[in-house]
């Protein structure tokens, strides 16, 4: 008789024979970067959002990258909002100073910068808004200008989550124009108009004020839409694609894996995180081994590279 669980019996054989893994240099840990001083606290204790002002950076980011962490993902907190993308240098002083911080301290760690406007806005839509609409054109010109700061202050890969069209193109020109022909571009290909992004509003201060994302961000209903926005990337200069929330989407994944051979990153979004945190909290399940199994599962359907919460607790472990 065949019996699989010959290949089972201890843990050295499920070792020798496990077909995914999953180790912290595949993973990438966020941070909200806050104006400020002396700042470091978790949104909520427990469920993985850090919000950091650039003095305490280096500190927090240097055990996470003596661990061997996978890279870093710095998502900016303005000191003041402003709804014309004016001024735009002085909304990014927080992140230009954790970049130069992060960047001294480890030059080689891969470090992301999030382009969007979201956060840098009153009415926290994705872009530049007249009436109620969210203005396409106009939006990208801000984040490809924002795309030029990160680039001149040195990360390695900008990531444009903003879900505007053609943006990927003009970051592309924008960085090539300026001489910044070696910064990647990480642009969200794939991201779904989704309620698993409520714990990160809160972090990033950047709850839409009216309406909601449905214009820009995609309908979770849409498979073939999907691919079309992963081509659309590829073609427009994307050096990596990424996909999220990363659970509710393993099915694009392996599309995706399958559709192009670019290096394909999945988000485990906050409210992915959160939800297993809670789930923990509440004795139902061990939060730990869910997690674990959780990211298994996500580079199981073909993901190169996770952005997940979890990195931070693992390197700390
Ligand atoms: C900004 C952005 C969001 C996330 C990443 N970039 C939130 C949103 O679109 O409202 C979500 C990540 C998370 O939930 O962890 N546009």
């Amino acid at each position: 008789m065949m019996r699989l669980r010959r290949l089972r019996q201890n843990p050295s054989i499920r070792s020798l024979f496990s077909e995914t893994q999953v180790s912290l240099k595949q993973l990438v840990q966020p941070y909200f970067v806050v104006p400020g001083k002396g700042i470091k606290r978790e949104t909520r204790p427990g469920y993985g959002l850090w919000q950091i002002s650039a003095d305490l950076i280096r500190e927090e980011v240097a055990p996470l990258v003596r661990a061997g962490v996978g890279g870093v993902m710095l998502f900016g907190v303005p000191e003041h909002k402003r709804d014309d993308g004016k001024e735009l240098e002085a909304q990014l002083e927080p992140l230009r100073q954790a970049i130069t911080e992060v960047k001294t301290l480890a030059p080689e760690l891969p470090l992301f910068a999030d382009v969007c406007l979201c956060a840098y806005t009153t009415h926290g839509h994705c872009g530049l808004v007249k009436g109620n609409t969210i203005i396409n054109d106009e939006s990208v010109k801000v984040l490809a200008e924002m795309s030029v700061h990160f680039a001149k202050w040195g990360v390695d890969f900008v990531s444009p989550s903003d879900m505007m069209d053609g943006r990927v193109r003009a970051i592309r020109a924008a960085l090539d124009e300026h001489g910044f022909t070696n910064t990647s571009i990480l642009s969200y290909a794939i991201k779904m108009a989704s309620a698993f992004y409520g714990p990160f509003r809160e972090a990033a201060h950047s709850a839409p004020g009216f309406g909601d994302r449905k214009s820009y961000q995609m309908p979770a209903n849409n498979r073939r839409e999907a691919r079309r926005e992963l081509i659309l990337d590829v073609d427009e200069g994307a050096d990596a694609l990424l996909i999220k929330p990363a659970l509710s989407n393993l099915d694009l994944i392996r599309d995706a894996r399958e559709a192009t051979d670019v290096p394909l990153f999945a988000y485990q979004v906050s409210g992915e995180y959160a939800t297993l945190r809670a789930a923990g909290d509440a004795g139902l399940i061990d939060f730990d081994r869910a997690v674990e199994e959780t990211l298994v599962s996500i580079r199981r359907a073909g993901a190169d590279v996770i952005v997940s919460y979890a990195a931070r607790p693992m390197a700390l472990r």
